[in-house]
């Protein structure tokens, strides 16, 4: 395994066990160093050779790599045609993207609870929102659990809708032991830093449909006709046509060539992350205040986020206060996520009100995300054990 050589930025120091440290070693910093003396910084050799890697890896037929997952969901949601008044069906436990791409395309996030044990999309509560202006479901992998495709997509073909899925968190993930990128019509995948791996931003949306493919790419880069690299290499000609009115989405070298070794090494990194989640799982079984993050049977849960559920309702403390007393122990957390429902976009424009998606509601006063990364060592993972046990005990009871 090649060293960590990056030196922790000032902001990683807050903490003796900071929420995330990337894993970025020498391999990484030698291929971008490469690609900086090359002479061809943005989407060009090694764009088009890590999206044939990334296709590779996860089964699909095409890969289009992308600036962030953010771009990525933007140009699926335009690629199946969703414009404005449309509704797209969304979770509403996950990050700000997932709704706010629905939004720039004019159309309504149409906002659905989670399912208690993985927080993903509660498919039971899909189909009542389902009208007439429906055109996708957008399900979430929340953490890298995969959402429940087979019930999703059940409903998605009787209505004659798309699925795209926000797999920002998950590589790799699997359902029904096929790996995600291939499962619905597109999937968008974030390497965005505290990823699962990265190329420090990034996104890339895989499809096995040539449309749909050629879609994306065209709107990637401006709605023109042919890819930069190739109008300005011996490959092309200076001509170009604009067909449409694109974005500026496109993937650098300089990031493609981190992703390229990050790609090589994901599995190694999923092996790691998957016996730290073993070791939590071990230190804590028997702690009954803490709910543990749930993996249902016949997948593959990618462990981008480890997120355990203090039950307070036994605790003489909230979740706000036993977040304060790890970070005092030094231990970095986070809290994926505070619902769409309750921030004041969606309150104020829709009408949301906290108690209207109560699984969410009530899951976010409970949730506590604990370091999970590679480069975490075993005496660290220790640590955050006895510490998460210590809390407990000493705030056991009302
Ligand atoms: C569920 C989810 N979707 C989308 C995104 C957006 O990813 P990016 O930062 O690559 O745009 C994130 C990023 O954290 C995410 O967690």
């Amino acid at each position: 395994m090649s060293s960590n050589a990056a030196a922790p930025a000032e902001s990683l120091k807050q903490f003796q066990i900071p929420f995330f440290r990337p894993t970025i070693g020498e391999a990484e910093i030698n291929s971008v160093v490469e690609t900086l003396r090359s002479g061809w910084l943005t989407t060009g050799p090694k764009t088009k050779r890590f999206e044939q890697e990334f296709a590779k890896s996860v089964g699909a037929e095409f890969a289009i790599a992308v600036n962030s997952c953010t771009a990525a969901l933007h140009l699926a949601l335009e690629a199946v045609g969703v414009g404005r008044d449309d509704e797209v069906i969304v979770p509403t436990l996950t990050f700000a993207s997932t709704g706010e791409v629905v939004m720039h395309l004019g159309a309504k996030p149409v906002l659905v609870d989670v399912c208690a044990d993985t927080l993903c999309i509660d498919p039971d509560q899909i189909e009542r929102l389902i009208t007439p202006k429906t055109k996708a479901i957008m399900p979430v992998h929340y953490g890298g659990h995969p959402a429940d495709m087979d019930e999703i997509h059940a409903i998605a073909r009787k209505h004659g809708i798309h699925v795209i899925e926000d797999a920002a968190h998950a590589i790799p993930t699997e359902y029904g032991g096929r790996r995600v990128g291939t499962i619905s019509d597109l999937t968008c995948f974030s390497f965005y830093a505290n990823k699962t791996m990265t190329t420090g931003e990034g996104g890339m949306v895989t499809t096995n449909d040539q449309e749909l493919a050629d879609r994306v790419r065209l709107m990637s880069l401006h709605g023109i006709s042919k890819d930069a690299w190739k109008r300005f290499s011996a490959e092309g000609s200076w001509y170009y046509e604009i067909l449409a009115p694109g974005y500026k989405y496109n993937m650098t070298d300089i990031n493609a060539a981190l992703g390229l070794n990050q790609l090589e090494r994901s599995g190694e990194f999923h092996q790691r992350r998957s016996a730290i989640v073993q070791a939590y799982d071990a230190g804590l079984a028997d702690v009954e205040e803490i709910k543990l993050p749930a993996v249902r049977p016949d997948v593959v849960h990618a462990w981008h986020l480890y997120v355990i559920q203090v039950d307070i309702e036994r605790l003489s403390i909230n979740r706000n206060d036993f977040i304060k007393a790890l970070n005092g122990a030094g231990i970095g957390t986070s809290v994926h996520y505070l619902p769409l429902h309750m921030h004041p976009l969606y309150r104020d424009r829709f009408g949301y009100q906290p108690s209207d998606l109560p699984v969410a509601q009530s899951a976010f006063d409970r949730i506590i995300s604990l370091p999970v990364y590679p480069t975490m060592t075993e005496s660290e993972v220790d640590y955050v054990i006895s510490t998460v046990r210590s809390i407990v005990e000493e705030n056991r009871g009302r």
